[in-house]
């Protein structure tokens, strides 16, 4: 199951909610906003990350045009799951959009995606 990210409007914490509890997320004095998955990016297909096999596991490209990696706009990270198994890459500015990940080919891939600007993106 998808985890929940939550982010702070005030100072830009991100944080991913490994159980979901009944609890508020609370940071800076304020509840703090669900960044829930989007999936249709009416901006020319930037944040969809796009899933591709390749020997040894998957290639994962953020956008089909590749989403901006400047210092105040850029992916934070990609994530990967396999039935069930996720994994993660965190970016920085300047690097690609890309991630690579050597993991064994399963059934059920899905990925997702953490613009610091747009929120969560993910392929379905
Ligand atoms: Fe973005």
């Amino acid at each position: 199951m998808e985890k929940k990210v939550f982010m702070c409007k005030h100072c830009g914490n991100v944080v991913e909610l490994m159980y979901d509890g009944k609890g508020q997320l609370i940071c800076c004095g304020e509840p703090m906003i669900l960044r829930a998955s989007q999936t249709a990016d009416p901006a020319g297909q930037k944040h969809v990350p796009l899933i591709e096999k390749v020997d040894g596991g998957y290639k994962v490209t953020v956008g089909s045009t590749l989403h901006p990696m400047e210092a105040e706009h850029y992916i934070m990270f990609i994530e990967l799951d396999v039935d069930g198994v996720t994994s993660r890459k965190d970016l920085q500015p300047g690097d690609q959009p890309v991630a690579v990940f050597n993991v064994a080919h399963g059934k059920d891939v899905a990925a997702r995606e953490y613009c610091n600007v747009h929120g969560m993106w993910r392929d379905k």
